[in-house]
């Protein structure tokens, strides 16, 4: 068995795209377990760039299954849309795509609530993505969702999208004094995105089990990150979603026991996007060169990141709710040229020394990092392939975080390019070749 869950360890955007590319090349089926389009990760292949929102990039290779799991919110349009573009691009999207009949769909009543919400909590938003993932989260934890399932059928449909816009117009007038939404018009936009995916939408939970039957090779694709889980993160100032690697059995149907890695992506310094408490911050020079030199704005949003860093806090926290058996590092090669490189390794709060992760959000906001400093390096590593060839110093950078991770380091990736990449063990490596022809696993 040879089933891994990639995840990110810090908030989102540890470049987690590049390295599931790089392990989709192995697996057999590819599954996204939790968030939407909130997600986004740009993959430079040998020919062309990708963004990628909602469609698993394991797309991209011949032969690979892609789901959407039932843990993801789906938005019917701006999936059709990044489809539309793929596939414009000559990717090819028709049998090796499926979506997850349970699956929640964003209406446009999510994103109008989400939009007014943000608006009325004035400096205590979250800044969100906008795109309604939390109220269609909270919709299915009310038991009012709809189901990707529910828009093949339009009576069901109908008659839910009826009883929640009854609800849902007197809250939008009412309480935000904004127009209400128009079943018909809603129920006929609808229709039209089920006539389109109605041919990809399946119980992906038996077709996974049974491809693990079979002795697939299953990738189970995390998007955003630890930290931004809805239960692990900087509570309230989260997504709305499971990040961390349980969310990958809730999120597709496969139980623990069909499970046996995880990955834990974690970026060489810190990032992070959106409000909420962000301890290693550096708002000087030393932030405005990682966001400069790690090209660091959203690929959903265009948003800057906040930039810090490297948080060993953060990093510890990630390696036990995760259990994570491996790490892949990114962007090392931002940090080529900082004379002086700092790891925080513990939060100091009103006389008290924190090595483990707070819950209190309060603390979070309040303390003050305590930092160890490493030794930079002059050398460039941009595109470095083996180990051997690091310079010394990046090599003891490294060692760090695999000692405060206490988990190996797989994957060091030293450029966006598929090929700038330092494989130390592949983790999902062994005797089984992957066919070169599309496989049937249903
Ligand atoms: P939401 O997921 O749109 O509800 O946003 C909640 C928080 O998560 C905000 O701070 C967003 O900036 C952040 N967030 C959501 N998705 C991502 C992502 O893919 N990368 C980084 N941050 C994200």
């Amino acid at each position: 068995m040879s089933n891994l869950v990639v995840v990110g360890t810090q908030w989102g955007d540890e470049g987690k795209g590049k390295i599931v590319d790089l392990l989709a090349r192995a697996a057999d089926v590819v599954v996204r377990f939790q968030g939407g389009s909130n997600a986004g990760h740009t993959v430079v292949n040998d020919r062309d760039s990708h963004v990628f929102h909602l469609v698993p990039s394991g797309i991209l290779y011949r032969g690979t299954l892609c789901i959407i799991g039932n843990g993801v919110v789906v938005d019917p349009g701006a999936l059709i849309e990044e489809m539309d573009r793929l596939q414009a691009k000559g990717v090819k999207i028709g049998k090796n795509f499926l979506i997850s009949d349970r699956a929640h769909v964003i209406l446009p009543y999510h994103k109008a609530i989400e939009k007014a919400a943000e608006q009325s909590k004035g400096s205590r938003r979250i800044g969100t993505t906008g795109r309604g993932i939390g109220p269609t989260y909270a919709d299915k934890m009310t038991r009012i969702g709809i189901r990707m399932g529910d828009l093949l059928n339009p009576a069901l449909f109908r008659r839910k999208l009826e009883e929640n816009l009854i609800e849902i117009n007197v809250f939008l007038e009412r309480l935000y004094q904004l127009q209400g939404f128009q079943l018909e018009k809603v129920f006929q936009q609808y229709m039209g995105y089920a006539e389109r995916l109605k041919d990809y939408v399946a119980d992906t939970s038996a077709v996974l089990n049974k491809a693990i039957e079979r002795g697939r090779k299953v990738l189970f694709e995390g998007a955003q990150g630890t930290h931004l889980d809805v239960d692990f993160g900087t509570y309230p100032y989260v997504t709305s979603s499971s990040a961390a690697a349980g969310g990958a059995c809730t999120g597709t149907g496969v139980g623990p026991t069909k499970i046996n890695k995880v990955m834990g992506v974690v970026k060489a310094y810190t990032t992070r996007v959106g409000s909420g408490p962000f301890p290693t911050e550096m708002p000087d020079a030393v932030g405005a060169r990682f966001q400069e030199r790690g090209k660091e704005f959203g690929a959903t949003t265009g948003r800057p990141r906040r930039c810090g860093w490297f948080d060993g806090v953060l990093l510890r926290h990630a390696a036990r709710v995760n259990g994570l058996s491996s790490l892949a590092v990114t962007k090392l090669d931002v940090l080529d040229g900082c004379q002086e490189l700092k790891i925080c390794t513990g939060y100091r709060h009103a006389g008290k020394l924190y090595r483990d992760m707070p819950s209190d959000i309060q603390v979070l906001e309040e303390c003050e990092p305590v930092y160890e400093a490493l030794p930079g390096w002059k050398m460039e590593t941009t595109g470095i392939t083996s180990y051997k060839a690091l310079p010394p110093q990046a090599k003891r950078y490294l060692a760090r975080i695999e000692e405060l991770a206490a988990c190996p380091m797989d994957i060091i990736s030293t450029g966006s390019k598929r090929n700038q990449t330092i494989v130390v063990r592949h983790p999902m490596a062994s005797a089984h070749r992957k066919s070169a022809r599309p496989r049937r696993v249903r």
